[in-house]
This record gives structure tokens, sequence and C-alpha cells, in this order.
């Protein structure tokens, strides 16, 4: 799809791969809805968007797994530039790690956010879309949505579980006007990572280790050039760092194999906690 002159809303916005996938679709002659939680930093990325590009951007503050959020960004669109036809479904939290100590609203608090708000989301553009001139479904899930997040049940079961939403919705409705990218990162430089897993928590630090370990960190920017030549292409599934392919075939090829060499990386990594 060509992004020069459409509409996307990009959740998650105001800071790390939301702010850089929003300003690079700004780049390539988008106009943006940047929503997010966090009302000041959408503010602030859609200040630099407008300062390089008059009026392309407006932000939303608000808790875009909420369905009414959703619907007014989705009204903030329309009545801005007259259509929605690229949703980035962006925003996600690390949420807490570990599994025996979670709570019902730990569960709730994350499904919300990294698989609910992607649902909502769908539910709403979906109609519009395939009566419509069709529109561009992107979920940020994660390279834990095809592998697992070392420490962090809560974190693999809801990106796994955006992975499988997206592809849903590929199945469904690709042929109905709906195109859907699925984007699966490995590390990132963002405040996600750096502080989203607990740094005071042996789980958090492992959890974060893992993801750092397995391969390069990349920068915000880098990921949203992937992410643009992914939808130049219309690719379904987006891969920052190449060799998340490789391990998924590994995966795919010896399911029983990869479990227990995942058990052997996770002992590797708590004992070189012990070991600092
Ligand atoms: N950083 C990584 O290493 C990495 C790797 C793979 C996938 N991801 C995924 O990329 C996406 C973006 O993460 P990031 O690394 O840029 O993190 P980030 O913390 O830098 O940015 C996330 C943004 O989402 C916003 N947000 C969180 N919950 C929200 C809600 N309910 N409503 C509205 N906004 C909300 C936050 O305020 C924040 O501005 C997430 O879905 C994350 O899971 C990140």
């Amino acid at each position: 799809m060509q992004v020069a002159g459409k509409t996307a809303i990009v959740t998650g916005g105001g800071n790390g791969i939301g702010a850089a996938i929003a300003t690079a679709l700004a780049g390539a002659g988008a106009r943006l809805v940047v929503a997010d939680l966090d009302a000041e930093a959408a503010q602030s990325v859609t200040a630099a968007i407008n300062a390089e590009h008059p009026r392309a951007a407006v932000h939303q503050g608000g808790d875009v797994a909420d369905a009414e959020v959703i619907a007014s960004l989705i009204e903030l669109a329309e009545t801005q530039f007259g259509s929605v036809d690229m949703y980035f479904a962006n925003a996600g939290i690390a949420g807490p790690v570990g599994f025996e100590e979670l709570t019902e609203a730990d569960w709730d608090g994350v499904i919300d956010v990294n698989l609910r708000a992607h649902i909502r989301a769908a539910t709403q553009l979906v109609p519009r879309w395939t009566v419509g001139s069709g529109g561009y479904f992107v979920s940020t899930a994660s390279a834990a949505g095809l592998l697992t997040q070392i420490g962090s049940a809560g974190y693999s079961v809801t990106k796994h579980a955006a992975v499988g939403f997206a592809e849903w919705l590929s199945v469904t409705y690709g042929d109905r006007g709906v195109k859907v990218s699925c984007l699966c990162p490995m590390g990132v430089d963002t405040q996600l990572l750096s502080a989203g897993f607990d740094a005071d928590d042996r789980l958090g630090r492992t959890a974060a280790r893992a993801v750092t370990t397995a391969g390069d960190v990349l920068t915000p920017q880098r990921v949203a050039e992937v992410v643009l030549e992914a939808i130049a292409d219309e690719k379904f599934l987006i891969l920052p760092h190449p060799q998340v392919l490789e391990m998924y075939q590994h995966k795919g090829s010896d399911y029983d194999r990869w479990l227990s060499g995942m058990r052997r990386y996770q002992a590797s990594l708590l004992a070189a906690d012990n070991a600092d």
C-alpha cells in the first residue's frame, strides 16, 4: 500500500516504536492521529511532526484498550482528515513478570492492552473497511508472540494471541479489503525494554536479558523503516530481526528440541544473574 495521502491512527504513538512509526509515516506523506495514554508525549510527537509537515498530525490522550476511546480516535481521524485508512495497534505493556503470583487483575491488565485493544479496534474498523474502500490493520506483537518471553507468562500469552488474531483477520478478511501485517521484533531500544521488565526483580532482569542476549537491540527508527517497507510490499510478517524467522522455523520443525533449548537458555540466563 502507498501510505502517501492515507490517514493512520497509531496507538502508543507517544514513545518508542509508535512514535518512530508515526514520524516515518508522516515523512512518507501520511496524516496521523497519534494516540497515547500519555497525552503529553503524544502531543510532543505531533508537534514535532507538524513542525516538519504542517497540519499532518493531531493527537489524543486515552486508554486505547477502551472501546469508547477507540471510537473517538476513529471519529477524530474522520472529522480531521476524512477517513481512517490504517490502524497501528501498537500500544503495549510488558506487564508483570512471573506466573504464580499473578492476580486476575494482573492478567486483565496485560490482556486488555496487548490483545483486547486489537480486537476492539478491529471490531469497529472491519465493518467500515469491508463496505468502504478498505484499510490496513498493523498489529505490533513481538518475537515473543512467535517464540516466547522467558520470565513472563502474561507477555508471552498476549503476544501469541495478538499474532493469532492478526493471522485470523488476514485469513478471514484479506480478500475483502482488509490488509493485515504483524510486527514481531526482538529487542528495541525503548522504555518498555529498559524499564518494563523490573530490574529489581530477578525474573524481570532475566526477561530483559533474554531479549538483549538473543540479538541486536535495534533503534525504533530502524524498526519503523522496516515497517514502512513491509507495508509497501503488503507483507504479513514483519521481522526487523531476520534471525527470528530461522528461530521460528526451528521451533516448527522440532518443537521438543526447541523447548529443551529454551529451558537451557533460561537456565544459563538465571546462572548469569546469580553470578552478577
Ligand atoms: N521494545 C521492545 O524491545 C519490543 C519488542 C517487541 C515488541 N514490542 C512491542 O512494541 C510496542 C511498543 O512498545 P515500545 O517498546 O515502543 O514501548 P514504549 O513503552 O516506549 O511505548 C509504548 C507506548 O504505549 C503507551 N501505552 C501503553 N499502554 C497504553 C494504553 N492502554 N493506551 C494508550 N497508550 C498506551 C505508553 O504510554 C507508551 O507511550 C508494544 O506493543 C511492545 O510490546 C517492543
